[in-house]
């Protein structure tokens, strides 16, 4: 069940974080993977057993070569996670610069799209395609403008690609990490201490959280579901947790219930 033997991944931001936890799980579930990065990732494909290729997702050439390379060295691709991406989070929209807005829309969009456009052309028919949102594409937090931005697009061209690519047989799905450990969202930052307070289930996310949904959506499993969100936030997006609305609430006076509203009988 879910195996993933005999099939061939493309992993972008493999290097690290949640890209490398996905593609130790593609491994243990029998997948050759290739694993690109902007960063030198040979050491780390040498420890799991991975091809790496360079990429930097801001180039369409770039994209393009590494998935043409994939490609020779693994055949045809069945999997491909356009997974790369990250940003400085620190500004409203109002007080943001266009080099940071350009900056992170190159890296969160621009990577996925060359991904999306690419891709197809190097993978076999009844293919998965996943791309890393983030809760930030359906949850607006005012600093996290750029951001916001950048991810809610990724949906709609989740969605643009699962309805072109269907008749292939090819699905495209996204997956909306909340808040988890990696090495670009530490466990002592402000994000994971506010998802403690605010996350229905009180707690941040682990990569091993993530890596099990990402190995459902290559699996044959999945094979019905495309053009789909999937939040693995810990409910934060779902509204008010009892923490959350009695943190806020400290300094009201009345009495700590909602009551009725209306006419209840
Ligand atoms: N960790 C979280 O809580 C979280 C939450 C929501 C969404 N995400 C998204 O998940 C993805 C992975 O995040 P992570 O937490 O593993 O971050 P990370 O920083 O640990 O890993 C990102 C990897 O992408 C690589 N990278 C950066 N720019 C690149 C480029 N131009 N070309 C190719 N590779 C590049 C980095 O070298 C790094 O290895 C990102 O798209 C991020 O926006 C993460």
């Amino acid at each position: 069940m879910f195996s993933l033997q005999s099939k061939n991944a493309f992993i972008t931001g493999g290097a690290r974080g949640i890209g490398l936890a996905v593609a130790e799980r593609y491994i243990a579930a029998g997948a050759k993977v290739v694993i690109t990065d902007i960063a030198d990732g040979t050491d780390v494909a040498a420890r799991i057993g991975a091809i790496y290729l360079p990429i930097d997702v801001t180039s369409e050439d770039s994209v393009a070569t590494a998935l043409q390379s994939a490609e020779q060295q693994l055949g045809k691709l069945d999997i491909v996670v356009n997974n790369a991406g990250g940003a400085l989070i620190d500004a409203t929209v109002e007080n943001e610069t266009n080099e940071n807005y350009q900056k992170t829309l190159r890296i969160n969009t621009d990577g996925v799209f060359f991904g999306l456009k690419h891709g197809p052309a190097h993978m076999n028919d009844d293919g998965s395609i996943i791309n890393t949102a983030s809760l930030a594409a359906v949850y607006t937090v005012a600093e996290y403008a750029s951001y916001n931005a950048a991810k809610a697009a990724v949906l709609a061209l989740t969605r643009s690609a699962a309805v072109s690519l269907g008749s292939r047989g090819i699905r495209v799905n996204a997956i909306l990490p909340g808040t988890h450990t990696s090495p670009s969202q530490p466990a002592a930052g402000l994000e994971t201490h506010l998802c403690r307070k605010l996350a229905p289930l009180g707690k941040e996310g682990k990569l091993a959280d993530l890596a099990g949904v990402y190995h459902f959506l290559a699996a044959p499993e999945s094979s019905y579901i495309t053009g789909q969100s999937v939040l693995v936030d810990g409910g934060w997006g779902l509204g008010l947790s009892p923490a959350a609305a009695e943190a806020l609430t400290q300094d009201f006076a009345g009495e700590h219930h909602f009551g009725y509203t209306g006419d209840f009988t």
